[in-house]
């Protein structure tokens, strides 16, 4: 049975998760159970009904009370447990306790930024510690988004102007995937994020280092996972190719005519304020639409960009 269960659904990570598969599973099995009996009912009256010979003629039944009572009320009896088991079940997913860890979410073309209490702030990844509740408090500075953890059995569109609240339990360590499910432009399939659940003293690591396979990385390699997960692949190509943003390629070291009428040299300095303060200088020919990455990164994840930025010949 539960080997069935997995192959229609991702493994669960939450407690409501197996709620939800629970009442699933349950309205499967009812519709094995019906279509079994229908279908083989009416196999069975077209076997046994068939005319036998050319003359003869079937009865005329215009209708059965006692048979219309069963067919109507039994159906009425299913749907409505099946009401109050969903009803329980959504209730419980928008109703989370009191005590949840609280996180901030927003969502922007096209990344996932999260901030944590103490104004930490991390983007298209978070950590969280295994068996506390967490709650997502949302919103979106500019189109709809949505956001979606399979395994969690949890969405919930993320608006402008408007906060909407997610919350969830999860019940083991392991990694989970964040997808963006409403249409949201060009970089729409970029808005993947990871949300790794690990045990409390991981997690109070992590709060004050990041984690330790990316504190092992040498800085070009982190740079290129950075530039992958952080959202700069959605308009930065390495290949020369034009997106929103100019191309990595062979960007270190040329000198670029500015929307002002004066040049840069790219050298390090250039990139470090492209990234925090993306407004400050405007290269001719691209609109001014990089979000500020001040605060998102740490000062070692700013040099690895730099690095990897410097590689891409
Ligand atoms: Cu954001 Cu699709």
């Amino acid at each position: 049975m539960n080997r069935l269960r997995s192959l229609m659904m991702p493994a669960p990570g939450s407690s409501y998760a197996a709620e939800v598969d629970n009442l699933y599973m349950l309205i499967f099995w009812i519709n094995v159970i019906f279509f079994l009996l229908i279908a083989g009912l009416l196999s069975y009256f077209v076997w046994r009904y068939r005319r036998r010979r050319p003359d003869e003629v079937t009865p005329h039944i215009s209708h059965n009370f006692k048979l219309e009572v069963i067919w109507s009320v039994i159906p009425l009896i299913i749907v409505v447990v099946i009401f109050f088991l969903g009803f329980q079940s959504y209730m419980n997913a928008r109703i989370g306790p009191g005590e949840a860890l609280e996180i901030q979410v927003r969502g922007k073309r096209w990344v996932w930024e999260f901030e944590y209490p103490d104004g930490m702030r991390t983007l298209n990844e978070i950590y969280i510690p295994v068996n506390r509740p967490v709650r997502l408090i949302m919103s979106s500075e500019d189109v709809i988004h949505s956001f979606f953890v399979p395994s969690f059995r949890v969405k919930m569109d993320v608006l402008p102007n408007r906060y909407t609240d997610l919350w969830f339990h999860p019940t083991e360590e392991g990694v989970h995937t964040l997808l963006c499910t409403e249409y949201c432009g060009r970089g729409h399939s970029d808005m993947l994020g990871q949300i790794h659940v690990v045990s409390e003293a991981k997690f109070r690591e992590w709060q004050g280092q990041g984690d330790e396979r990316t504190r092992a990385m040498p800085l070009a390699e982190l740079g290129k996972l950075l530039y992958e997960s952080r959202g700069c692949v959605s308009c930065h190509s390495l290949d020369g190719s034009r997106r929103e943003g100019p191309s990595f390629k062979g960007i270190y070291g040329e000198t670029h005519a500015m929307r002002d009428g004066t040049s840069v040299l790219v050298d390090e300095n250039y990139i470090r304020e492209s990234i925090l303060m993306p407004q400050a200088k405007i290269r001719s020919g691209y609109e001014a639409i990089m979000p500020t990455y001040q605060g998102l990164l740490r000062e070692r994840e700013l040099a690895a960009l730099i690095e990897f930025i410097k590689t891409q010949k």
